[in-house]
């Protein structure tokens, strides 16, 4: 909660209590443009000075859409959105991990959050729904790959994960360390 003054008269100031409420829920296929808009615009704010700026121009929505509505239809996986009154701001993705790392079996692929509605407590608050979802499907435990250079690797560290594996990848002909970070339970809950 945000205390904003919005107006002043000199001796007295109108003062606003500003609630930060948002939702997380299920997405369902109808998301699939919003959350490619937010993937998008994400990506270019994060990666941007990081990642080679082709590659980032060279992002579409359009394709993203074409990938979260699959994504959706497939059966496979979770996806959770942060909604608010202007709409969606917010989504997590995870499932099956999909390379191999020693004692894990799942995976937090994605998590992005519109620059604006970051450090507000949306990305803590999608993990938790992430993470609650795939404990009530059998999954032990949870990995994530972030860019070293990423700030969220502060946010993982924040919820409790453990960096387990570290690799070089390329994107857009650069090469960039990438760090494996991990819940090796999903029992206790997140910190
Ligand atoms: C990373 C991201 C998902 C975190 O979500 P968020 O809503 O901003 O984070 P929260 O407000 O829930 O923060 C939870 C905790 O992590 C800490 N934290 C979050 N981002 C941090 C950062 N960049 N540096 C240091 N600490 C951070 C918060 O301070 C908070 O700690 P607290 O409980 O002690 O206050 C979001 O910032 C984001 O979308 N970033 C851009 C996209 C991205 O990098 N995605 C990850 C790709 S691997």
């Amino acid at each position: 909660m945000k205390e904003t003054s919005d107006e002043s008269d000199g001796d007295r100031a109108n003062v606003r209590l500003r609630f930060m409420a948002f939702t997380i829920r299920r997405a369902s296929v109808d998301d699939a443009r919003a959350i490619a808009v937010v993937h998008v615009e994400s990506w270019r704010t994060t990666y941007s000075g990081i990642v080679p700026d082709a590659f980032i121009a060279g992002l579409s929505e359009e394709k993203s859409t074409e990938t979260w509505k699959e994504q959706r239809t497939d059966g496979d996986g979770f996806l959770f959105v942060a909604e608010d009154q202007s709409g969606i701001f917010g989504f997590v993705s995870g499932g099956k991990l999909r390379a191999a790392l020693e004692g894990y079996d799942g995976e937090l692929y994605a998590i992005y959050l519109l620059r604006a509605h970051q450090r507000q407590g949306a990305g803590r608050l999608l993990v938790k729904a992430l993470t609650e979802a795939m404990r009530g499907k059998g999954f032990m435990s949870m990995a994530v790959w972030v860019l070293a250079q990423n700030p969220a690797v502060s946010f993982y560290k924040r919820l409790g994960a453990i960096q387990i594996a570290k690799q070089t990848i390329e994107i857009g002909g650069v090469q960039l360390t990438e760090l494996a970070f991990g819940w090796p339970t999903l029992d206790s809950g997140l910190n």
